[in-house]
């Protein structure tokens, strides 16, 4: 059954009546295209999925929207490009609104897409034939860490620039090709008008074309998977549906609005920065990477690049084959999985809580393993040894959880403990993204920020 029920504003837009009908059911054929006809009562439960796809959803549009006016007057020319963030934020009507409002969404996509990343793995939602879309929404994690980063070149400013430098550098420790690949991204050895010229390529046709594809198929596959994941009835317990339209769409209308008021208000107070131009001849001290990357930067301080691409290729390997490997169905739908679940997963967020500040402060003031170890080359000392130390405690974090009573006389078993290290690994990053933002100044130094 269609919903033809007219809201006001369709009313006053469109006087023709047949044509309001018209209207409406290409609208309802259009949700339901995206949506089943009947839902799960309990999938409309805000606490389960906290509307985080939704509101990501929302934010991609808005990022289209808002892109797509910013590039009326952006200008990718190095003589040119911060002259016309300039025009945009002083001259042009709604100019600085527009490019603060595409600012906010696109730091606030990383945040959301993360957090329902998190959901996600927290209610095991990966399991029972939903393996291909985990993977599709890692990649759909990636696509917006790369929209993000290559979008913070455009404006051309001493933020943009040091932090493309910093950020690229890195990827030259890539062994055999990582040189030629920061070349080839970079369009030659520094970052200048070819660098931007390649930014704004993959920023406004690559990425986003990559993106409306591959989620449109990440929509597709919930469909596709009977819609989001519950726990599994039990024998006796009968699931109760409600139809989607008008039950789920009004709270998706909901949501959509309050994320778009939200952030026009935000971007009304906050214009997005803008420092000054870019000086390739004076790097600003400390030179940081943007903020998502900042965890990472931290760890750069304490062990080799090659250490810390080693340990974000093994998380992602892990990250990609944890559905092929986690064969628990019985716990999808619940978060953290059962009581033993969640008291691993308190223990392993407690532990990244505590165990990083003090690794981080021992390596500052005491640990020096180029000095403990003298004549063992570097790529030892502080490469191979910080990086199999760190894959080391996760195994142990594993290895205890499973051996020892987490919960009563329970121990955990293998979705439970991973559960555990997953929410250390998530904490640790968290608290060393906190050190980067907060507690590291000029040259990198520790500062307190107080
Ligand atoms: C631009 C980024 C993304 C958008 C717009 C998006 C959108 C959505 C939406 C609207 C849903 C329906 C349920 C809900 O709202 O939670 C969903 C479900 C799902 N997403 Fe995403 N997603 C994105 C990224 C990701 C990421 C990063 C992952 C994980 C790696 C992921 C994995 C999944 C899975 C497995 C489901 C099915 C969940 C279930 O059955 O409970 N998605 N996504």
């Amino acid at each position: 059954m269609q919903n033809t029920k007219l809201t006001w504003i369709q009313k006053i837009l469109v006087k023709d009546k047949k044509e309001r009908k018209n209207i409406v059911t290409v609208a309802n054929n259009l949700v339901m295209h995206l949506h089943p006809a009947r839902v799960p009562a309990a999938a409309l439960d805000f606490k389960y999925t906290w509307g985080l796809g939704g509101i990501s959803t929302v934010l991609v549009v808005l990022l289209g929207l808002t892109g797509l006016l910013l590039m009326f007057r952006y200008d990718a020319r190095v003589d040119y490009a911060y002259l016309s963030i300039q025009a945009l934020e002083t001259q042009i009507q709604f100019g600085s609104l527009i490019r603060a409002v595409h600012h906010w969404s696109a730091n606030l996509l990383v945040i959301t897409t993360a957090l329902h990343l998190l959901r996600v793995f927290f209610t095991g939602s990966y399991k029972q034939g939903r393996s291909t879309n985990w993977i599709i929404g890692l990649v759909l994690f990636f696509l917006a860490l790369i929209s993000n980063f290559t979008g913070y070149l455009l404006p051309w400013d001493q933020l943009a620039y040091w932090a493309i430098t910093v950020s690229t550098n890195l990827m030259s420790y890539i062994p055999v090709i990582g040189f030629e690949m920061r070349n080839f991204f970079l369009g030659g050895p520094q970052v200048g008008q070819n660098a931007l010229s390649n930014f704004y390529a993959l920023h406004v046709v690559f990425v986003p074309f990559l993106l409306i594809i591959i989620l449109s198929y990440h929509f597709w596959k919930v469909r596709k998977n009977g819609g989001i994941s519950q726990p599994i009835q039990k024998e006796n317990q009968r699931v109760s549906y409600v139809q989607t339209l008008p039950n789920l769409v009004r709270v998706e209308y909901a949501a959509a609005l309050v994320v778009i008021v939200v952030i026009v208000l935000w971007s009304m107070i906050k214009p997005a920065p803008l420092g000054p131009i870019a000086n390739p001849f004076n790097s600003p001290n400390p030179a940081k990477a943007a903020w998502y990357f900042l965890g990472l930067q931290e760890l750069l301080l304490h062990m080799q690049p090659l250490a810390v691409l080693g340990l974000v290729a093994v998380l992602g390997g892990v990250l990609v084959l944890t559905p092929f490997f986690d064969k628990e169905e019985e716990d999808i739908g619940l978060y953290f999985r059962s009581p033993v679940g969640k008291r691993a997963a308190m223990w392993g967020a407690l532990l990244g809580l505590n165990l990083t500040p003090i690794i981080v402060l021992l390596d500052e003031y005491w640990i020096d393993l180029l000095a403990w170890m003298p004549g063992v080359p570097a790529s030892i000392s502080t490469g191979w040894v910080p990086f199999l130390t760190t894959l080391m405690v996760m195994a142990v974090i594993y290895a205890v959880f499973r051996s020892t009573r987490v919960y009563q006389t329970k121990k955990a078993n293998h979705s439970e403990a991973v559960l555990g290290v997953f929410a250390f690994i998530v904490v640790a990053l968290l608290v060393l993204t906190a050190i980067g933002i907060f507690f590291r100044g000029p040259n990198m130094a520790f500062v307190l920020p107080f």
